[in-house]
């Protein structure tokens, strides 16, 4: 089966290739013979209810500098792919959401990886809240008083923001620390949304354990441990990706999610395990299979274009 794949993503030439799990999808794609069309977020209109975009051609290849080729650009009409790969990174913000409105018109026709209604509607920290037994004790506010009484009954805490990524602002405070009001102070100026309050995860030295799940189902994971200066995991802030199994606490979180997630057509998604605590669900362009595979994992951009292909047969 030859299916006619586009891919809406930020511009192709600033991905770092190595770690991009949107580029393994694009390998596999072109591997099956799918062929393959770009166009960036804003290259989106809608005309009379209608979607379309400028798209190119495109052609790729796993060599650091030289990974992909473009064709003559043409206007086309989206419901003329028979998938898009939905992969712009966040922010999340209301130009994203615009274009998953947009996105959402294409549908049932073109099958839209992930279903772009359920992506808007699943922020990957306030999805998690549909799940409080599984989560650590977490609060979502920007009031003072809440705070303050949340503090004082959980010790030490972390805040962060709620449209955060790659761990910007995450701030570890100990019960006793006299910066709190300060910092209260910056959130407060800095970020218009509330923010995360949670329960402060010590054993988080030990890895912060990205599970990812295809259609709902266990693919893969990889463990990142923070550098030893930083509280934070992500490989970006100096994160280290380790081989790992999941332990029974884990495979008990992917299976109170897999039906929610399959529900919503959250093909792939990325979850964030510290310690058996769920705390992010990620649907709007996740990321680590890639490293999965480095470290003698599952092959799961092959696993995720199974069920692609399966969707549309
Ligand atoms: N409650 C917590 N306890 C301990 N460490 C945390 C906690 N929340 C976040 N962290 C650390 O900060 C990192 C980034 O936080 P996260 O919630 O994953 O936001 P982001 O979207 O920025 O990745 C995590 O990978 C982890 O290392
Ligand atoms: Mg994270």
């Amino acid at each position: 089966m030859r299916l006619n794949v586009a891919v809406q993503m930020d511009p192709i030439e600033r991905i770092n290739i190595r770690g991009d799990s949107t580029f393994a999808l694009l390998l596999e794609a072109q591997v099956r013979a799918h062929p393959l069309s770009y166009y960036t977020p804003d290259q989106l209109a809608m005309r009379d209810g209608k979607v379309s975009a400028t798209v190119w051609p495109l052609t790729v290849r796993d060599a650091v500098g030289d990974h992909f080729t473009l064709g003559e650009p043409r206007h086309a009409e989206l419901t003329s792919f028979d998938v898009i790969l939905l992969r712009q990174d966040p922010p999340f913000d209301l130009a994203y959401i615009t274009s998953t409105h947009m996105l959402e018109r294409v549908a049932p026709k073109t099958l839209v990886v992930n279903d772009p209604t359920h992506v808007r509607n699943a922020p990957e920290k306030v999805f998690v809240t549909e799940f409080p037994d599984l989560m650590p004790p977490t609060l979502i506010t920007r009031d003072l008083d809440a705070i303050k009484r949340f503090r004082a009954e959980q010790g030490d805490i972390v805040m962060k923001p709620l449209y955060g990524k790659g761990g910007e602002a995450v701030f570890r405070l100990a019960g006793e620390d006299l910066n709190f009001g300060s910092l209260y102070d910056l959130f407060a100026a800095t970020f218009r949304e509330q923010w995360v309050v949670q329960k402060f995860l010590p054993a988080v030295k030990a890895g912060d354990k990205r599970i990812i799940l295809v259609d709902g189902e266990f693919a893969g994971a990889v463990n990142r441990v923070p550098a030893p200066d930083d509280l934070r995991s992500n490989m970006v802030r100096g994160g280290v990706p380790k081989a790992t199994d999941l332990t029974p606490r884990e495979r008990e979180i992917c299976a109170r999610l897999g039906p929610a997630l399959r529900e919503r057509g959250l093909l792939f998604v990325g979850i964030d395990v510290i310690d058996g605590f769920l705390t992010e669900i990620n649907v709007t362009s996740p990321t680590g299979i890639r490293s999965v595979k480095n470290l003698g994992g599952a092959d799961i951009a092959g696993l995720i274009w199974d069920k692609i292909e399966e969707k549309r047969r």
